[in-house]
């Protein structure tokens, strides 16, 4: 379901804001609809067999193994607005009435599913997608033109496993390809493995890639091995390519193994590491504990410098910046917090705070890493869909809002913030109340008209 509120401003300056929201009408909610029950046996998760036996039913009955549930991200391109999960191809969206156009297949030429994450080179408008598939091609790269109507390159990279990679980076010149050892597809389940699996023994990589390169011209750059969902930005630093990510050792996807303490895994995943604590596990203790990292790739000699830059105490995950500085070096960046303790007690992500990175000022007590400002929430309310909007015409690259949903437990009521982000501990600068709940979401977005 997208969540919209709409922020009008009349001849006379007074502003109208309005909420709707509307279920995608994906192929398969139209299915179901029709059906009015749902119909798919949730296939994700389980036992490998039962897995397996799901997607086969739902495979026969439906021509898919599982639905579009296009839940993950809502992006823009070219003016045009696409709900996307990375295992269905994005639908197009009416953004004033929140219909469900069409299917987003780039005229015939894109017909696997791609990343919620697609990203715009800001020098030349085109958009960086990449696909994961379970079948070969396990990972494309594509390039869409920025009037979104032309494919102008598709490469196949030749992974000879398919990995679920969230992400995918642009810098001015390079696409930066993440490659990290979470293994996943259905036929796994044959052998009695789980679909997704993360091999934390396994080995990581970056790609260095030119725009418009293939397979042979990727620079690929050993880095330790890691799990990480969310990059921040990508840029060039004269002989060096700057990576910088929200860090995981392990995957949030499938969750909880079978046959654990849910309450005692999640509260151990997101808790932070602590290596001499009596009975630490490698495999299990703040392996989910995210916290912002940056790789520098050097291009000439090859090295590569990787660190965390932040030795904050709190988990920090769904990063975002300014875009109209993506692919060049920016100086901040925002993240959701993590409430642990709230997390861990019903295993559904819960953030508790905002964060403000300040990637160029060094922290006060420890010049080692970079400053963090946090804007608060008050007990028992979380946020989702954080969001940085640009003001239009802002001169430095913090003026503009952060903007969330923030659901208020004890009162059961669902607002709007939107924060000044150089005034990020302050008071939002308004708090628009909701007619009713927005449920916790991932990803959310603003678009200008
Ligand atoms: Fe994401």
């Amino acid at each position: 379901m997208l969540h919209a509120v709409y922020f009008k401003k009349s001849n006379l300056g007074e502003w109208c804001i309005s909420y709707m929201n509307k279920y995608v009408n994906s192929e398969t909610f139209e299915l179901e609809s029709k059906k009015n029950q749902p119909a798919f046996i949730p296939a994700a998760d389980g036992q490998p067999y039962a897995m397996f036996v799901g997607f086969v039913f739902n495979m026969l009955r439906f021509g898919k193994p599982v639905k579009d549930s296009a839940n993950t991200n809502i992006f823009e391109h070219a003016g045009r607005v696409f709900a996307i999960a990375e295992n269905h191809l994005p639908y197009e969206i009416n953004i004033d009435s929140l219909e469900t156009l069409r299917p987003y297949n780039i005229n015939g030429d894109w017909e696997q599913p791609f990343t919620s994450h697609p990203k715009k080179v800001c020098s030349s408008g085109e958009l960086v997608i990449m696909g994961i598939n379970p079948q070969k091609p396990h990972y494309l790269v594509g390039v869409i033109s920025s009037d979104g109507q032309r494919l102008l390159h598709k490469v196949d990279l030749g992974f000879e496993e398919a990995k679920f990679i969230h992400d995918i980076g642009v810098t001015t010149k390079y696409n930066i390809i993440m490659d990290y050892p979470l293994r996943f597809g259905i036929s796994r389940t044959l052998q009695q493995k789980p679909i997704f699996d993360n091999d934390m023994n396994g080995k990581s990589r970056i790609g260095v890639m030119p725009r418009f390169g293939d397979a042979e011209s990727i620079r690929w750059f050993d880095v330790e091995n890691h799990c990480s969902y969310h990059l921040f930005n990508c840029f060039e630093d004269e002989n060096e390519v700057i990576v910088r990510g929200c860090r995981t050792l392990g995957s949030v996807i499938p969750g909880p193994p079978h046959n654990v303490d849910n309450l005692n895994w999640y509260k151990r995943v997101f808790s932070p590491q602590d290596k001499n604590s009596e009975g630490f596990d490698p495999s299990l203790d703040g392996i989910l504990f995210s916290r912002p990292y940056e790789w520098r790739l050097n291009l000439e000699s090859g090295i590569t410098c990787e660190g965390y830059i932040t030795n904050e105490d709190v988990a920090m995950d769904f990063p975002v910046i300014n875009e109209n500085f993506t692919g060049i070096r920016n100086k901040y960046g925002y993240t959701q917090v993590v409430d642990s303790i709230a997390t861990s007690k019903t295993g559904l992500f819960k953030y508790k705070m905002i964060a403000k990175l300040h990637f160029e000022e060094p922290d006060k007590e420890n010049k080692k890493f970079i400053s963090v400002e946090y804007h608060t929430l008050q007990d028992r309310q979380f946020c989702s869909g954080v969001k940085f909007i640009p003001k239009k015409n802002g001169r430095d690259e913090d003026d503009g809002w952060v903007i969330t949903y923030v659901h208020d437990e004890g009162t059961n009521i669902s607002q709007v913030y939107i924060i000044d982000a150089k005034r990020f501990s302050d008071e939002p600068t308004a708090k628009i109340t909701l007619p009713q709940r927005v449920p916790y979401g991932f990803h959310g977005n603003f678009f200008y008209k």
